[in-house]
């Protein structure tokens, strides 16, 4: 190892550091690493970082002074609590202009308080969005920074370097200030919520109503993944031919049915909710997960209460999910960039939708065919008002939406539950309703609290004096 300084620091060699480290040593960057455990670091640098341009340090202060002015330092710890644990020790050894880049998935309220924090100390922060798993952070991640502009300058070579490339250039852009960049990362994973339930209840209707295995259910999420071209799909059709080695059952079989969450979609309904964006398919994914996890109830009130399977559906319904899925991920996306238009204007983050769903398109998590026209969407109308009236989906959603209606209809008369499919569709028909029983749902907060109502006729705020409260 030479004695010239290294370009970046890394701190947090789990998964996402160790694979991140290894990246930008890839592209030529010296890269200087620490881990609160040192032991980790020992091993890291044995092993997987041996004979390659990484250097192990074993205090913040050894750390600071390998790198190079003006140091550039990326957090891959836990989100929450660790960040600023990691912050105050790394803060007595930097020094005015140094750049801290958190990685990590910490919540966007979160970075707003470390930017202006750190802001006041003279350090510059990216709060930065990194998707893509473990295969994404050492081959090609999707990147999304957002706060200092600045620092984003001293970023950019090294971030464009490392991310995912598509034939519209690398998966990172700057999206804006303060927290825009983790407030995206948070989204997407919203939007991946949504995608991976709309996929689980497919696959639940093949195999409750058709009686379809796993292989066949391969097969068929593979061939529909010609035209989603989409990761989540792709992980599907390969987990659905994986086999257990313990009992040569497919793997998919054994496995509990009982999802955990580590918060970013619940994060997501969350803030829409604050915001009074509605996102129901988001929220139904994010409801299916916490259901999913109370197997025990679930267990007791199914003892009761039987769900009776009959299948009076020919296999061309097996179709129709097709279609439903396919219309259904569209209005994934389209709750998830409504949220980040409406953020972006409440925030002031000023994100440029198209440069999102460009950054998207590869790298990530919730990459799919479906990105590039969502990119084109906003590129020719910035203030498209929702996805789904965007010439570019126009067909389909002419031609799929009634079959994701023949989908929630008939799987409803049977009882399965399909929260996100069903949600997707009351999203579109609620946003197409010109008349919606609101004006009732005024007259009854009125009546019962004298909280007032707005006329079809006339400007204004009324009140009607329903009840005479006196002679009650
Ligand atoms: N895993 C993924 O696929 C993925 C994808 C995208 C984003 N992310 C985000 O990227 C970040 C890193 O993820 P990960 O899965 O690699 O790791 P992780 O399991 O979230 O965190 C483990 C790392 O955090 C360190 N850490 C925990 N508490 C600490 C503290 N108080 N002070 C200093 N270090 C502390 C650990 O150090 P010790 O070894 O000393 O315990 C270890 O290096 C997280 O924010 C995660 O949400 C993860």
């Amino acid at each position: 190892m030479s004695l010239e300084k290294c370009d970046i620091g890394v701190v947090g060699m789990a998964v996402m550091g160790q694979n991140l480290a290894l990246n930008i040593e890839s592209k030529g960057y010296k890269v200087a690493v620490y881990n609160r455990d040192h032991d980790k670091t020992k091993k890291f640098i044995e092993e997987r970082a041996s004979n390659k341009n990484i250097l192990g340090t074993y205090t913040y202060e050894e750390l600071a002074k390998s790198l190079n002015r003006p140091r550039k330092i990326m957090l891959m710890v836990k989100a929450g609590k660790p960040v600023d644990d990691v912050i105050e020790q790394l803060l007595p050894n930097l020094e005015k202009g140094d750049i801290i880049i958190d990685g990590g998935n910490s919540h966007y309220k979160d970075t707003n308080r470390r930017f202006k924090y750190l802001q006041d100390k003279g350090i510059r922060f990216l709060g930065t969005g990194i998707s893509g798993g473990e295969y994404g952070a050492l081959h090609g991640p999707s990147i999304m920074p957002g706060g200092d502009k600045s620092a984003y300058e001293e970023m950019k070579d090294i971030f464009e370097a490392i991310a995912a490339k598509t034939e519209d250039g690398p998966c990172v852009a700057y999206l804006g200030p303060s927290s825009s960049g983790h407030y995206v990362k948070m989204v997407h994973n919203g939007i991946e919520y949504a995608i991976m339930e709309l996929i689980s209840e497919a696959y639940d209707i093949m195999r409750k109503v058709f009686r379809l295995s796993a292989d066949e259910m391969h097969e068929i999420f593979k061939k529909w993944n010609d035209e989603h071209k989409s990761y989540l799909m792709e992980i599907t059709y390969k987990i659905l031919e994986w086999k257990d080695e313990e009992t040569g059952k497919p793997l998919v079989d054994v496995i509990l049915d009982s999802a955990q969450q580590k918060g970013t979609g619940k994060w997501s309904v969350q803030d829409a909710l604050d915001l009074n964006i509605s996102i129901p398919t988001i929220n139904a994914a994010v409801n299916a997960r916490t259901l999913s996890a109370i197997k025990h109830e679930r267990l007791e009130i199914g003892n009761i209460f039987d769900t009776p399977v009959n299948n009076s559906l020919n296999n061309d319904f097996i179709n129709s999910v097709r279609d439903a899925l396919y219309i259904a991920t569209i209005i994934a996306y389209a709750e998830g960039m409504k949220l980040l238009q409406v953020a972006s204007s409440e925030y002031g983050y000023g994100l440029d939708l198209s440069e999102v769903a460009r950054i998207w398109e590869d790298g990530c998590i919730i990459r799919s065919a479906l990105l590039k026209p969502i990119q084109k969407s906003f590129k020719s109308k910035p203030n498209l008002v929702n996805l789904i009236i965007s010439e570019e989906f126009r067909k389909d959603f002419e031609n799929r939406i009634p079959k994701l209606r023949e989908v929630v209809s008939e799987i409803k008369k049977i009882g399965i539950p399909i929260p996100a499919f069903a949600s997707a569709l009351d999203y579109f028909d609620g946003l197409r309703s010109k008349e919606l029983p609101a004006n009732l749902i005024q007259a009854q907060r009125d009546f019962f609290g004298a909280h007032t109502y707005q006329r079809k006729d006339k400007e204004g705020i009324f009140h009607t004096e329903w009840q005479d409260i006196h002679n009650i």
